[in-house]
C-alpha cells in the first residue's frame, strides 16, 4: 500500500501536558477514513498538527511524498491538503457562487498588477465559473447559488466548504464533524456527497465525526483515539466490536 498521507511518531504537548502521543497514521489515497474518540481525545490536535496550524512536539508528517513536518498551513495547502472547520467559514458578504470562484488560487487576475488587463485573466474567470458550477452541482446548491451564505442553513453551509474546499484543487480533505447539528437527511446527502467526490474524483477524506450511526454506513476506515493515541483501527463492524473502543467510548 502507498500511503498519500504517513504519520509517525507523533507528539503534541502544551506546555507539558501531553495532548498526543505517538501517533502512527498511514492513509491510502482514494478512501474516506473516520476519527472518532471522546471529547478531549485529540482529534482536533492531530488535525491541526498534520495540517499545520499547530506544530508538532516530535515526529513526521509526509503527504504525497512531501516532508510537511512543521510546514505553515498555506504551504501544506499548496501541496494539495486543505481542511475546513468545525464552524463553516464562508465569506458571509459574498453569495454562493462568489464564494466558489475566490475560493481558487487559480485566477491571474488576482494580482494587483494583471487586474487591468482584461485579457489577462478573463479566460481564467471562465474556467473557474466552469469548474464553479460543476462544484454547485455536485454539492446540490445550484437552486442557492444567488443567496448570501449567511442565509445558508447549517447543513447547506457545509456543503459549501465541501465545494470551496473542491475549488482549491486539494488532493485530501479534513473535515472537522461535517455533519454537528444537520437534520438526518442532510447528513446522509453529505456523506452521500462526500462518497462520490472520492469516487469520481480520486480525492482522499479525513473525517472527525461522532455520529457513528450515520458516518459509519460510508466511511472505508475509522481509526480510534482516546487519550492522545490510537487505540484501534479497521472497518467500522471492526471498530464496533473492539472491546477498547467500547470501553473508551462507545460504552457497553
Ligand atoms: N491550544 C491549546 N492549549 C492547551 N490545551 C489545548 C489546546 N488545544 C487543545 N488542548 C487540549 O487538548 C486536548 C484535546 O483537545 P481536542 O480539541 O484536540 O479534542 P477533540 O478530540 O477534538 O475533542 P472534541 O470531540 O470535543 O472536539 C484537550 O484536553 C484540550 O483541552
Ligand atoms: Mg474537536
Amino acid at each position: 500500500m502507498d500511503a498519500l498521507l504517513s504519520v509517525r511518531n507523533l507528539g503534541k504537548h502544551f506546555d507539558g501536558h501531553v495532548v498526543l502521543e505517538s501517533i502512527d497514521l498511514d492513509l491510502e489515497a482514494g478512501k474516506v477514513h473516520q476519527l472518532i474518540g471522546p471529547n478531549g481525545s485529540g482529534k482536533t490536535t492531530l488535525v491541526n498538527v498534520i495540517a499545520g496550524a499547530l506544530k508538532p512536539s516530535s515526529g513526521t508528517v509526509h503527504f504525497d511524498g512531501h516532508d510537511i513536518t512543521g510546514k505553515d498551513p498555506h504551504e501544506v495547502y499548496r501541496y494539495g491538503l486543505a481542511r475546513s472547520f468545525q464552524i463553516p467559514q464562508p465569506f458571509v458578504n459574498l453569495n454562493v457562487n462568489e464564494n466558489l470562484v475566490t475560493s481558487s488560487t487559480e485566477n491571474r487576475g488576482d494580482l494587483y498588477r494583471n487586474a487591468p488587463m482584461r485579457f489577462r485573466w478573463v479566460a481564467d474567470e471562465r474556467k473557474l465559473q466552469k469548474m464553479a458550477d460543476e462544484v454547485l452541482e455536485l454539492v446540490n446548491l445550484t437552486h442557492v447559488v444567488d443567496n448570501l451564505s449567511s442565509n445558508l442553513s447549517g447543513g447547506q453551509m457545509k456543503l459549501l466548504e465541501l465545494g470551496r474546499i473542491m475549488m482549491t484543487g486539494a488532493k485530501m480533505i479534513f473535515m472537522d464533524e461535517p455533519i454537528a447539528g444537520v437534520n438526518p437527511k442532510l447528513a446522509h446527502d453529505i456523506f452521500k456527497k462526500i462518497n462520490q467526490i472520492c469516487a469520481e474524483h480520486g480525492i482522499t477524506f479525513l473525517i472527525i465525526e461522532h455520529r457513528l450511526d450515520i458516518a459509519f454506513q460510508y466511511v472505508d476506515r475509522v481509526y480510534a483515539t482516546d487519550q492522545g493515541r490510537i487505540i484501534a483501527e479497521g472497518t467500522a463492524e471492526e471498530i464496533l466490536e473492539n472491546s477498547d473502543v467500547i470501553e473508551s467510548y462507545l460504552g457497553t
